[in-house]
């Protein structure tokens, strides 16, 4: 017996001490102080300072679990504080889950609507959901409402989630993800249902605003709509789609349509095809809001379901992106850029600034860094991310011949790329954080967020073959701590 406690006693010992779990653990994405972490839900500003909830599994970081939301602020939309978890699933309707949804704040209160799930495991379907509203009136202890469910789906089951709601005018709009049995195909397709409601209470079924039609997948998760730049954005993550070239290369997408909207008759009219929102590896689940600044500001969960990335053995799975500005270009694509505050986290001094010659290798403190390069458009261009773990390099080209883009992470999978080409000179931003690199071509036309697992410190390293015109990076400070650490201050 005495064996074992003085066994486990060291490997407490361990895990509290040890630089294992900084090894993967952002420096300024959200991450959860531990367990699993996937969609961002309940993104709000509530009292001057930002509100991002999360489906956390507070029991494992190797599996989601049974879905909680887990919880975090911050004024700057980098520094998170971590506060406790918000919803536990403890009532009937949410014991498979307190699934995702989002938030309005209205009356100094935080509106939280979400998905109850039900497992019902010897039966078919063998789960059912619906939606469900709860209210925190100091943006920390939230109460689920007495009359719950406030909407009950028995039409829409199995698949009948992930509620995103906002104000307009003296109305309230909610867009929900369904599937639906086809009857001409007789397949499952995925589609994104609009709701209203006058008091948000009571809501009523008002239309379906996009649906698949059999390439877009059996499937639409979290969808959201908003109006931006005089259009409309029907924004979701649809699973099923197959892979098609370049395109479609993660297990499950996240994209969107642009199109025109009435609100009288509340039909979606689209104008462009489904685009991706990102070329990386790992995006999925996003969430919009429009901030006090008018930014319609969105975050994604920077991972991907089946992945079983080795960061689970620190005790911790999952993070964020950074929060990016989202805006319409006149061809209808959405633009992505990194909010402004990431400026507030640069360190002083600027690690390099200046041209850098074919072969310069750049070393990041703390490996985390933000990388600026512009450079000749009509020059192929390398860019190594290197550590002593040599299959985790990541090689990031632009060929100009063929006017394509590779991200090269390694691996089993490794490459994503797409077809761009600069309109003036080459700009790229990188964010390089620990484990992740999201990378912004242009002026945010075209992004890849992808993770890596680099051991030891994290190298710039210029190809061989490549002269870069202007190369700055900063190194970024650290702004959010893991959970070791946490538990050690106690
Ligand atoms: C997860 O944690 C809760 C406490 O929040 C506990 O009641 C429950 O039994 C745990 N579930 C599993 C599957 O371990
Ligand atoms: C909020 O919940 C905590 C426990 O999690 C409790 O200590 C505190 O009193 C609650 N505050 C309010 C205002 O209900
Ligand atoms: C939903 O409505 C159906 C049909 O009216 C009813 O049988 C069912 O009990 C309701 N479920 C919930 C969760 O309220
Ligand atoms: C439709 O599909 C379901 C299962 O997906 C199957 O059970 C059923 O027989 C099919 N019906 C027709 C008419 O093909
Ligand atoms: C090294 O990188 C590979 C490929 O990304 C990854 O699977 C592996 O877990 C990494 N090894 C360590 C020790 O981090």
């Amino acid at each position: 017996m005495l064996g074992t406690k003085i066994f486990i006693f060291i490997l407490l010992c361990y895990r509290v001490t040890a630089e294992v779990n900084d090894r993967y653990y952002p420096r300024y994405h959200l991450a959860p102080p531990y367990g699993w972490m996937n969609d961002p839900n309940g993104f709000s500003e509530y009292k001057n300072e930002y509100h991002l909830f999360y489906q956390f599994n507070p029991n494992s970081s190797y599996e989601p679990g049974i879905a909680h939301w887990g919880h975090a602020k911050s004024k700057d939309l980098f520094s998170w504080e971590h506060l406790p978890i918000a919803m536990y699933p403890d009532q009937w309707y949410d014991k498979g889950g307190v699934f995702s949804g989002s938030a309005i704040v209205e009356d100094g209160k935080l509106y939280l609507y979400y998905t109850g799930n039900v497992n019902k495991p010897e039966e078919y379907p063998d789960h059912e959901q619906h939606q469900i509203l709860a209210i925190s009136t100091n943006g920390i202890n939230v109460t689920k409402q007495v009359i719950n469910p406030i909407i009950n789906g028995s039409e829409y089951q199995p698949d009948f989630r992930d509620p995103k709601v906002w104000k307009r005018g003296n109305m309230y709009y909610m867009v929900l993800g369904n599937s639906f049995q086809d009857s001409e195909t007789n397949s499952t397709l995925g589609r994104a249902l609009l709701y209203t409601s006058k008091d948000k209470v009571n809501w009523n079924f008002a239309s379906i605003l996009d649906e698949s039609d059999g390439s877009l997948g059996y499937m639409w998760e979290c969808p959201d709509f908003f109006e931006l730049n005089g259009r409309f954005v029907l924004l979701f993550s649809p699973q099923g789609i197959q892979p098609s070239g370049y395109k479609y290369r993660n297990l499950y997408q996240t994209g969107y349509i642009v199109g025109n909207f009435d609100y009288r008759t509340n039909i979606f009219t689209p104008i462009t095809e489904f685009v991706e929102l990102d070329y990386g590896h790992d995006f999925y689940a996003t969430q919009t809001i429009l901030d006090k600044a008018k930014r319609r500001i969105v975050i994604a969960w920077m991972d991907m379901w089946n992945q079983n990335y080795i960061e689970a053995e620190d005790g911790f799975t999952g993070q964020m992106t950074i929060p990016r500005v989202l805006s319409l270009d006149k061809y209808n694509r959405l633009i992505q850029r990194p909010v402004n505050e990431i400026e507030s986290i640069r360190r002083r001094q600027t690690r390099h600034q200046g041209s850098a010659r074919a072969g310069a290798v750049i070393r990041l403190r703390d490996k985390a860094g933000e990388i600026h390069i512009t450079t000749s458009a009509t020059k192929d261009l390398d860019i190594l991310i290197q550590s002593s773990n040599e299959s985790s390099t990541v090689i990031i080209s632009y060929n100009y011949k063929r006017g394509l883009v590779t991200l090269n992470r390694g691996g089993k999978d490794g490459v994503r790329r797409a077809k761009w080409r600069p309109s003036d000179k080459l700009h790229l931003k990188a964010y390089i954080d620990a484990s992740s690199i999201e990378l912004f071509f242009g002026n945010g036309e075209l992004t890849f967020s992808s993770r890596f697992f680099p051991t030891g410190a994290i190298k710039v390293r210029i190809g061989d073959s490549s002269d870069v015109e202007s190369l700055t990076i900063f190194d970024l400070q650290r702004t959010i701590d893991a959970r070791y650490e946490l538990e050690s201050e106690d």
